[in-house]
This record gives structure tokens, sequence and C-alpha cells, in this order.
């Protein structure tokens, strides 16, 4: 079994909060980057004490950074299809939701919403689609196919149902980087509440969908719940034990782990938010993923309001998303009435840059590490060495001097371009420093998609 649910409820309930003492004495363990174990992950997610709280963020930061280097990469999703034969009942997209209109895009119509996202500067999608066998995984390899064809967009990333190993082997063939499915709960019981209705019902097919994944070829796969169905304590225990039964099986921890947390959805059944997560809860939880899993990209969607969002990313998260419209066709056409959920930060690609770049982070579009084969266990052991840093800050720094050329207006481009000078500084090897500063002249010159 992947998640032993009855250990990681005696965990919680187990000891009490953790001392002080106890709490340094983790910290530091986590300071190693080699993450921590189900039993330390359990005692600090019982930390209530704001002081230790802090530390905990404070440590994460200097994780982060240590792994990851300044930079925040950007990503947007692209909503496929919105039909579903799944009855869960806080989702929009949900079967019998009579409020909603449905669609699922052509491919002339995917490579459209993708030109748009190119325009605005994007160069890594999520696909993102609800689960009917007519817009099955055919559907979704010939968008990917048809986005690499005909887009500069660089690596396609997919949110898609759980399938099986021969589909899944199809899908991995069509070029997808990350392979992301939520596991919503991982409590069963609440699981049984939320998903009454089809395929999606079967708890054990779901979870175990990353083990297939990874056997069908997939070195880096996307986990996560959805935070606010269950006790965050004990999905965020789960989801960490998830990826340590990847990274003992695989030799890969999880790519990404990523903190949907509920939002108001048009039809959903769901009218409250059965155990409501805090924005307080939310940074421990950023940190913690920080902490226990060091490789995985913690990402954090437009789900989250601005402020939240800008202050996350000094407590361990790697990835946001910007600018996204949760529906199939939003960013060629507005129409509201279609969307799977409400997002909470409106802002543009540029404008989140910027507030990136303010904050003294590196705005990044990279998406070299899929392309030059730095993935699966190659990716989380050279990560967990502090060996990945290097490549985050120069290959931020280099796509980030692109879209200053090709995309930044007027009144953006001094701060990024402040951005570029400290991203260039702060790479501590003085040769690929040099390597930089030159490939910088090339891209002015006119060069694209250098990266290293
Ligand atoms: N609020 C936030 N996230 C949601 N999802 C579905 N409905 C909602 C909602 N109302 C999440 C689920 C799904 C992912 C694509 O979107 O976690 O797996």
């Amino acid at each position: 079994m992947v998640i032993d649910g009855k250990r990681i409820e005696s965990l919680l309930k187990e000891s009490p909060s953790p001392s002080r003492k106890e709490v340094l004495s983790i910290l530091r363990k986590a300071e190693y980057l080699r993450g921590l174990s189900i039993e330390d992950t359990a005692l600090l997610l019982k930390v209530e004490d704001p002081d230790l709280i802090s530390l905990i963020h404070s440590t994460a930061g200097r994780v982060k950074e240590r792994v990851f280097g300044r930079r925040i990469v950007l990503f947007v999703p692209l909503y496929l299809s919105n039909y579903c034969t799944n009855g869960c009942v806080y989702c929009g997209f949900r079967a019998g939701n009579m409020d909603i209109g449905r669609k699922a895009l052509s491919v002339d119509e995917i490579v459209e919403e993708a030109r748009v996202l190119e325009r605005r500067g994007f160069r890594r999608v999520l696909l993102v689609c609800g689960e009917d066998n007519r817009w099955g995984v055919d559907y979704i390899v010939d968008a990917v196919r048809a986005i690499y064809r005909h887009t500069d967009i660089r690596i396609v990333h997919v949110n898609a149902p759980p399938m099986d190993v021969e589909d899944l082997r199809r899908l991995k063939s069509s070029g997808v980087g990350v392979y992301q499915v939520f596991q919503e709960t991982y409590h069963i019981p609440t699981y049984r509440k939320m998903h009454l209705s089809g395929r999606k019902r079967d708890y054990t097919y779901r979870l175990e969908v990353m083990d297939r994944a990874i056997e069908a070829g997939f070195q880096d796969v996307g986990i996560g719940a959805l935070l606010g169905l269950y006790d965050y304590r004990y999905d965020c225990l789960a989801t960490v034990a998830h990826s340590i039964h990847l990274y003992e099986r695989f030799g890969t921890h999880a790519h990404t782990i990523s903190i949907p947390r509920l939002r108001p959805a048009k039809g959903a059944l769901l009218r409250e938010v059965p155990h409501p997560v805090t924005d307080v809860d939310i940074k421990k939880i950023v940190s913690i993923y920080r902490l226990s899993v060091p490789s995985a990209g913690v990402v954090v969607s437009t789900r989250e309001p601005s402020l939240l969002r800008d202050e996350l990313i000094r407590t361990g998260a790697t990835q946001l998303s910007a600018g996204s419209s949760t529906t199939p066709g939003g960013y060629a056409h507005r129409e509201d009435s279609i969307e799977q959920f409400s997002i909470n930060d409106g802002r543009s690609l540029e404008e989140v840059m910027v507030s990136i770049a303010r904050a003294g982070f590196l705005p990044s579009l990279c998406t070299s590490c899929y392309r030059s084969g730095r993935v699966g266990s190659h990716f989380t052991e050279t990560t967990m060495e502090g060996g990945i840093k290097r490549f985050c800050q120069a290959n931020a720094v280099l796509t980030l001097k692109e879209y200053i050329e090709d995309h930044a207006r007027n009144g953006c481009t001094d701060v990024l371009k402040r951005a570029v000078t400290t991203g260039i500084r702060d790479i501590e090897d003085p040769s690929l420093r040099e390597k930089v500063a030159q490939r910088l002249n090339e891209i002015e010159e006119g060069r694209r998609d250098i990266y290293f």
C-alpha cells in the first residue's frame, strides 16, 4: 500500500507538539538538504508556537535558496476540456452541474490558446482537462504534439485523470514533462464523501497512478492534496509519505508538490469548506514541504491571493502560475461561465514577474532540466546535493533577458533589468558567470532559447 492511513493517524495523535529543542534539532537535519522522515514531518506539522513557526519559515527560505537559488519559475495552466463524468462535490466541472456550459477545445483552438500564451511570454504550460472517455489520452496526445509543432512553448506538463500504464506510455511519448494528479484527500472516508460517482470514486486507482506513471516512463510526477477537504495535517503528512514511497521505490521524489486550496466554484455541491485552511496554515504547509522534500518544486497557483503568494516565495515556494484562466478557451476568448473554480490572483505574467523581482527574487521562464535530461532520480539526487542551483540561476537570467527583449513593456523593463544584473552577480562560479554574460550578448543580438 502506498499510504498507511493508520500510521499517519497515529503519528499525528501520539506525541504532543514538539519542544523548542526538538524543533531546532529537526531544522538542523533539514539543513542537510536530504529531507525529513515521516516522524519528523509529523512533529513539524504539530508546531503552533508562532516563534517556532517563524523559525520553520526562515529555515525553509534558506533551504530553498541553497537548493534552487533565488529563482521562481512561472507557468500557466491551459484548460482543454471541462466535460467530466465524475461527481466531485467541490468542482465546477462535476457531472450533473447544469450551471456551466461545456466545451472541449479542438486542436486548432488549443493551438490558438497556446499562441496567446506564447505571445504573453510563457514558455511552460500545464494542460488540464476533465475526465471523459470521449476526450481521453489520444485527445491530450494530439494537443501536446500540436503545441510543440506550432508554438514556441518549450515544455508541456499535464494534469489529467489517472490512466493505465499503456495510455501513460502513449502520453509520455508525446513529449510531456511532468505528469500531475492530485489525490485530493488521502483520507479514505473523506475521499468517499467527496467523490460521489464516476471512475474517480476508485481511491486506489488514483493513489497508485504515480507508480504506474513512473513504470510507463514518466520520470517526473507531481502530487498534491486539495486543502480544505480534511485535516491538513493528515493530508500533508500523507503527501510527504507518498513522495517518500516514490523515492524508496524508484529513487525519485515527487518532482512537484502543489498546494491547491479549495475555492468557490459555480454549481459545486459543497457549500462550505469542511476543514478551513488559513493563510497561516498555508505558509506553514509550504515551508514543511520545502524542508521534508527539498528537491520538489512547491507550486502555488492563482487560487491564492497575490499578497500571500508574494510571501510564500520567501518561505519555500518555487513555482507560481500567473495570468490564469480555468475556462477552456479562456485566453483567446473571455468567457467566465464555464470555469472550474474562481481564481484569486488576477495579475498578468508581467505583473507577477515584476513583484517577484521587487521582492529580490529572480523570475524564471526556464524549461531546461526537462530538455537536458536532468529528470527523475538524477534530478532528485543532484538537487539534494545542491547541484541544481547553478543551472537554475543561469537559466533564469537567460530566460528573463529573453522576456525583456521580446515581451516586457516599458514601465517594467527597469526593474526586470536590475533583476538580471543581480542574477548574474549571484552566480557563484566565475566561469559560469562569464559564460552567462556572453550569452546575454547573444540574446541581444537575436539568438533565442539558449540554456545550460
Ligand atoms: N477549488 C480549488 N481547486 C479545485 N480543484 C477542483 N475543484 C476545485 C475548487 N473548487 C482542483 C482539484 C483538481 C485540480 C485540477 O483542481 O484538486 O485535481
